[in-house]
């Protein structure tokens, strides 16, 4: 028997339900995995919502990291014994044990563990596409001003450390004091508290009046329109979030009159629909944390049980870096 955390409805944290399933060989293509640390996403509150649509009942997580317990037919990079992780649809990662299919899941370097696996997955190659695919015309290069929102959030430190790394100056923004300070201490080269100063108004100061080429912009609602005029000439907005919300409904007459902006809104799942990217994407990230230039930053904990308390505190503002689950 397997433990699982499952909605039947779409709602608050307290939809969430801790359920035993048996969980059966894997088919073709497909892997069995045992989990030793489930990652925490604000997708999942969006899918535990309803805000992103799937059938229920419904386990929910997207992030894992642990043993491949047996690989089914046709499966050729991964064998039982390997440590693996992943971050990938469809959902299902809060559990101890799941049948999924093989394609998104690789092999994990000894020097990363389980932890620190499930932690920086998803987040972290998040941050590999968004820094190093989602460029704005011309590409990104040392010394570029880019703004980052939610900047000491899980994604936001690894995007701080990666930044650096690339040689960019990152501007953080971040809803306290404290926040800014840890944005800072991982490499934003500047960081501005958005709850008591105008965001819009400091990265211009901070650009000598020019504004920064990139935005990356997961906040959404409360942000999007500010983030536009915080672009330079041909800057590029990335809406890749909406922990305040929903986007509105854009004119794109504004992008002409802001300076022929280019906006997009991409997401993970189109950069990792081939094991091929999935495994080049990985690479990158591994190589960048076992050479220690980003360092994942677990700072919460929790029982998987515990589950319904790490929805409350992500939806809430009140973690920092990345939490992980753990099914004990
Ligand atoms: N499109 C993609 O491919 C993709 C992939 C991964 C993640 N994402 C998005 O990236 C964002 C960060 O994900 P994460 O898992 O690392 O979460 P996180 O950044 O650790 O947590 C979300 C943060 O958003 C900020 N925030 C601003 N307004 C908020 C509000 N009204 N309610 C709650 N939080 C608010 C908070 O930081 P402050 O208190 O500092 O404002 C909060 O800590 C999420 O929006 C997520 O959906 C997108």
């Amino acid at each position: 028997m397997a433990r699982a955390i499952e909605i039947s409805a779409f709602g608050g944290p307290d939809n969430l339900r801790l359920v035993e399933r048996t969980v059966g060989e894997p088919g073709a293509g497909e892997i069995r995995i045992r989990h030793h640390a489930c990652g925490l996403n604000f997708i999942d509150v969006y899918q535990r919502t309803g805000l992103y649509p799937n059938a229920l009942p419904l386990v929910l997580g997207m992030e894992a990291a642990g043993v491949v317990e047996a690989v089914g037919p046709g499966v050729e990079h991964l064998k039982p014994g390997d440590r693996a992780a992943y971050a990938s649809a469809p959902p299902g990662a809060y559990c101890d044990l799941r049948v999924m299919p093989a394609r998104s899941v690789v092999r994990l370097p000894e020097a990363i563990s389980f932890d620190e696996g499930a932690a920086m997955m998803l987040k972290g190659l998040t941050v590999q596409y968004l820094l190093r695919k989602t460029q704005p015309q011309g590409g990104l290069k040392a010394g570029d001003f880019v703004l980052f929102h939610a900047a000491a959030g899980g994604v936001g430190l690894i995007a701080c450390q990666w930044a650096r790394a690339m040689g960019l100056q990152l501007i953080g923004t971040a809803g306290s004091d404290d926040k800014c300070r840890l944005a800072l201490e991982h490499g934003a080269a500047h960081a501005i508290n958005y709850a008591r100063e105008d965001f819009v108004a400091r990265v211009k100061e901070i650009t000598g009046g020019r504004g920064v080429r990139a935005v990356y912009d997961s906040v959404g609602k409360d942000t999007f329109e500010r983030s536009l005029d915080c672009l330079a000439p041909f800057g590029l907005l990335a809406s890749f979030g909406n922990a305040s919300g929903k986007v509105p409904a854009l004119d794109i007459g504004v992008l002409a009159a802001k300076g022929s902006l280019y906006v997009t809104r991409p997401t993970l799942f189109t950069h990792i629909a081939t094991r091929e990217s999935t495994q080049a994407m990985a690479d990158d990230l591994f190589a960048v944390v076992t050479s220690g230039a980003v360092k994942i930053r677990i700072d919460q904990r929790y029982a998987l049980a515990d589950v319904a308390q790490a929805h409350r505190d992500l939806e809430s503002r009140r973690t920092t870096g990345s939490s992980v689950l753990l099914p004990g």
